[in-house]
């Protein structure tokens, strides 16, 4: 079963392990290490693997902002991107919810569309050499909660709040 928890020092490696194809990996430990300083990171977890994490801020406009997310290759597809999402949703301190992918990755932009999200814009004149396309959900009837265990993601693939 896959869990979503908050991140823990000791997930920092492994989490930036991941976090390597898209931040690079001289930036992956002090990026990862913030958000969990600012406990901003949702780890997910299987058997005490950190097969998955999201990034996130608060400070961005006032609104919610996902920096990032990214899933152990061999085990996407299987809505671990769409529990930590969810997880967010029930953490978020405001509605407004901001995500962003390249517009070069099919992946990450069909992921938003699936998960409800509408196109809000992009950024332009980035180092990385294309577009950032914006991506914004209303969020309503948030969940809250300050425990540990924020959510579980069950064999089903559905995740319930705990
Ligand atoms: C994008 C990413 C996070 C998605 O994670 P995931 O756990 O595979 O996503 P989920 O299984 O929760 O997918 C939820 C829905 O999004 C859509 N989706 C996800 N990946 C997709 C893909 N490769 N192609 C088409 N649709 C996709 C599907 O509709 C999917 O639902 P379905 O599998 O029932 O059809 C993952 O591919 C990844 O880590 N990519 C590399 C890092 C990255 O690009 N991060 C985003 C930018 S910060």
């Amino acid at each position: 079963m896959v869990e979503i928890q908050w991140g823990q020092p000791e997930e920092i490696r492994a989490c930036a392990n991941l976090a390597v194809e898209l931040i690079g990996s001289r930036r992956g430990q002090p990026f990862i290490r913030a958000a969990v300083d600012r406990r901003q990171l949702l780890v997910a977890r299987d058997n005490g693997d950190v097969v998955g994490c999201l990034a996130y801020r608060t400070d961005w406009f006032n609104c919610t902002f996902v920096s990032l997310v990214v899933v152990q290759p061999d085990r996407r597809r299987k809505g671990i991107a769409r529990a930590l999402y969810r997880a967010l949703e029930a953490e978020s301190p405001t509605p407004r919810l901001f995500s962003s992918a390249e517009e070069t990755n099919v992946a990450s932009i069909r992921m938003h569309s699936a998960l409800g999200f509408t196109p809000s814009g992009y950024i332009d004149n980035l180092p990385q050499g294309c577009r950032e396309l914006l991506f914004y959900k209303r969020l309503a009837g948030r969940l809250g909660g300050e425990g540990d265990r924020v959510s579980v993601l069950g064999d089903d693939g559905e995740a319930s709040h705990v």
